[in-house]
């Protein structure tokens, strides 16, 4: 393992390390000035600190995507694929028996494996897939414009419509009862809000130990869940998402229970939180935003555009990690065999080197070439169905408001993995 001993310009600088390590400051912004000084003088650098294994910060755009491209040089499942601690690690580890993964999951596999697993509900969401999805899309995304309409003028936007309009969607797609999903909306939160007291209950910030409980009880809930979804889908399969994993074959087998069950838990979360937190920015980035609202309210055909600046500015996955499988040269750094990587994809999607005024809230940037979804081999499977679901919900939304504006502030969930907002409160006038 790589570490103290490199020299010091390879090292990144203790109060910056401090930064990356800390849950708070992806939550307040405070992450983003760290990630431009490291893009600019030390893009490629070590991260040596308390209580995490040593990891390499990968801060520019070209340098994550080369590293995502070579799956066969860097892998996701031989280590954590998501930021965390090693009491939280070494937890894991006991509970599931030596495996670093609570969940058997896409994003946790490498080659060969990775890619039949994909493939069993690839096609589900390949853009013409997703195309005929639109029209049940868009009567979803109806319902969820009344709703807020309803409100007379003043609402929370994202309990009213970010939190549970994608999570409709996904549900519906994977045939969840429409009665369950307020069992699957705080399953999602617990996963990824355990280091969060609000989410987590606890009154206090959780131990690393104490999170990796936390996390094996959440997990078993969803495994209680799916497990009696999968039962009924074997017995009566249906033309939906869940029929189609539990009923999968990889190489001519039925797939074990735990890859299924972690194909049901990747979709069921990866599929709501992460569109929520976009859906939610791109309504407060409007709402903060005069002059973007108008600009793209005259002129509908910006949508798209206003989605992917959405996405890119609010990076609701903050990075995923990658372990070297060999010694090996990236950006003129030397990495050893088993060295963690983490690729900032929040740093990627402000980088100078792409953006033109890259903290800027632009509904019209283009091109706009985000890192948001990842890259390579693991592209997020689902980021055709998230743009559709946030151009149809903006589709529908615009024409009906005159105006929005902030009504507070906005305030985001600590986390080191995944962050969202906990509340979007906003004033609109109706046409
Ligand atoms: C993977 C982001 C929406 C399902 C990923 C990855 C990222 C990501 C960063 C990992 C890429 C990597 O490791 O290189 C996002 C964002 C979304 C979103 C920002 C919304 C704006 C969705 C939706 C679905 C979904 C709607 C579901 C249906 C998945 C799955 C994977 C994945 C299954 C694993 C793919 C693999 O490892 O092969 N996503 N995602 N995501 N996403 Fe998304």
């Amino acid at each position: 393992m790589l570490g103290t001993s490199e020299p010091n310009s390879v090292r990144i600088p203790n109060d910056k390390v401090s930064t990356l390590v800390d849950p708070q400051a992806y939550a307040d912004g405070k992450i983003l000035d760290t990630y431009k000084w490291l893009r600019k003088h030390n893009p490629l650098g070590l991260a040596v600190a308390e209580g995490f294994d040593h990891f390499w910060v990968v801060t520019r755009a070209v340098d994550i995507r080369y590293i995502s491209l070579k799956n066969d040089l860097f892998h996701s499942g031989d280590t954590q694929f998501s930021f965390m601690d090693k009491g939280s690690d070494e937890r894991i580890r006991e509970i599931t028996g030596g495996s670093p993964h609570l969940v058997h999951s896409l994003v946790s596999m490498d080659p060969p494996d990775h890619v039949k697993y994909r493939f069993i509900a690839q096609s589900y969401f390949m853009p013409q897939s997703v195309r005929k999805l639109e029209d049940r899309v868009r009567e979803i995304a109806r319902e969820f414009a009344d709703k807020m309409l309803s409100t007379g003028g003043e609402c929370d936007f994202l309990t009213e419509v970010a939190l549970n309009y994608p999570l409709r969607v996904i549900m519906s797609i994977f045939g969840v009862p429409v009665e369950d999903e307020p069992i699957m909306l705080k399953l999602t939160q617990e996963l990824f809000g355990a280091q969060d007291p609000e989410v987590s209950g606890a009154g206090k910030v959780l131990s690393a130990e104490e999170q990796a409980e936390y996390l094996s009880k959440t997990v078993e809930g969803f495994h209680a869940y799916f497990r009696n979804l999968s039962k009924d889908r074997r017995a009566n399969p249906r033309d939906d998402l869940s029929s189609v994993i539990a009923n999968a074959k990889v190489d001519g087998k039925p797939i074990p229970e735990h890859a299924e069950m972690g194909y049901y838990i990747t979709v069921a979360t990866a599929g709501h939180d992460t569109t929520s937190t976009s859906t939610a920015i791109a309504m407060s980035q409007l709402a903060g935003n005069p002059d973007q609202f108008q600009k793209v309210k005259a002129d509908p055909s910006l949508i798209p555009q206003l989605v992917d600046e959405a996405i890119r500015w609010a990076t609701p996955i903050k990075s995923f990690m990658r372990s070297a499988v060999e010694d090996v040269e990236v950006a003129g750094r030397h990495l050893s065999k088993g060295d963690w990587i983490m690729l900032c994809y929040g740093s990627g999607n402000r980088d100078e080197a792409v953006y033109d005024d890259p903290d800027a809230f632009r509904v019209d940037r283009t091109p706009n070439p985000h890192v948001s979804f990842g890259s390579g081999p693991h592209i997020c499977l689902g980021m055709h169905l998230a743009k559709l679901e946030m151009r149809v919900l903006f589709e529908e939304l615009l024409p009906r408001l005159k105006s929005v504006e902030l009504n507070g502030t906005p305030r985001m969930i600590p986390s080191l993995f995944i962050t969202g907002p906990k509340a979007i409160p906003i004033k609109f006038v109706a046409e």
